[in-house]
């Protein structure tokens, strides 16, 4: 059955992540997924799903904290469908109320022992391959003290390992740095973080780090993350210099002018980065998008980032340097602010 279907490795479904993963998350444990509220955790607890839905496997969404209505509104405004996604709807407070009676210990131990049977039941009723459990912080709240919440985690792993899920357990941070990181960290196989912070100046910024995965060599530190309408969670995996495939061998990048590729000694070397310096006007942008027009040529592809010219200003350079308006603007691919 669907377990024959599973691969080793599960693939997170957002974009990027699964390269800083090596591949995926191994299968059949548990991760945690850390982050402040809003960093995008539920979005990309969406991906992982959906995923796994694409492969044909079963899965369950737990939310604690969020209502299926607020899980298809998150969906939708991506444009994506979670039809197939078994949501488990389990409000933490709901044992509250039946317990209004009991003291407040033993309302705490009615709703941990509600919850904790629901979710069972959910698992052997529906034997996901893929689960979603959001959040961690109910289950932090109701138990109160740290030895308990360890223990209800522990019973969780215990019970989702037994039945071969992978579980992706969210873990929202409330305020201060990393408050509870520790006490989970141990329990988990992976701990994934999501990371949103402001700058004096501009928009949030988005970063990542897998801060442990049990026998994978992650890429470590931070690697730049968004979020994007219909893409969902994007990861921008960083650039480790050193780590290009060595198999490459280094070629001689021309730019045309045969001049100034004799001055270079026959082309600047792949796999290098040349500053330009010089005062304005002095033809550093045009000097420049030669290398860039005549890799055109070549028919590779060509990457500008302009942040002081706009487009319709470099092109007149362009054209006055004998590259034809024809054979610029063709395969240029303009977006630009
Ligand atoms: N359709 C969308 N397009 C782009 N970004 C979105 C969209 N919907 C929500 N977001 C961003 O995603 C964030 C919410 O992510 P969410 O996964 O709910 O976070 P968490 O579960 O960690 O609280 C919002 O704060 C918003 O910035
Ligand atoms: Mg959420």
């Amino acid at each position: 059955m669907a377990k024959n279907k599973k691969a080793t490795v599960a693939s997170t479904g957002v974009f990027g992540l699964d390269e800083i993963l090596r591949g995926g998350l191994p299968a059949s444990n548990l991760y945690i997924l850390q982050g402040a509220p809003g960093s995008g955790k539920t979005t990309a607890a969406l991906q992982f799903l959906r995923a796994g839905l694409e492969k044909g496997e079963s899965c369950i969404y737990v939310s604690l904290s969020q209502t299926a209505a607020e899980l298809n509104a998150i969906a939708t405004s991506h444009g994506w469908s979670i039809e197939g996604i078994r949501i488990e709807e389990l409000s933490a407070s709901d044992a509250v109320n039946s317990a209004a009676d009991q003291t407040i210990f033993q309302t705490a131990e009615l709703r941990l022992d509600e919850t904790r049977r629901a979710i069972e039941a959910a698992i052997e009723e529906h034997k996901p391959d893929r689960l979603v459990y959001d959040s961690l912080l109910e289950i932090r709240l109701i138990t109160g003290d740290t030895l308990r919440f360890r223990r209800e985690l522990l019973g969780f792993k215990a019970f989702s390992a037994k039945r071969n899920v992978v579980a992706l357990v969210l873990d929202t941070q409330t305020s201060g740095p990393d408050r509870s990181g520790e006490e989970v960290e141990g329990i988990a196989h992976g701990v994934i973080r999501f990371d949103k912070s402001l700058e004096e100046y501009g928009s949030v910024r988005r970063r990542v780090e897998v801060s442990k995965m049990q026998g994978v060599p992650v890429a470590d530190g931070y690697h730049d993350m968004a979020i994007r309408e219909r893409e969902g969670v994007v990861v921008f995996p960083r650039l480790v210099p050193g780590t290009a495939s060595e198999t490459v061998k280094p070629q001689l990048i021309k730019s045309g002018v045969d001049e100034l590729d004799e001055m270079f000694g026959g082309g600047r070397e792949s796999g290098t980065v040349t500053l330009v310096i010089g005062q304005s006007g002095t033809g550093k942008s045009t000097m420049s998008s030669l290398y860039a027009t005549a890799a055109l040529k070549r028919g590779e592809s060509v990457a500008l980032f302009l942040f002081e010219e706009r487009l319709r200003n470099i092109l007149p350079a362009l054209r006055g340097h004998g590259h034809g308006p024809a054979a610029v603007p063709s395969g240029w691919a303009i977006d630009h602010p």
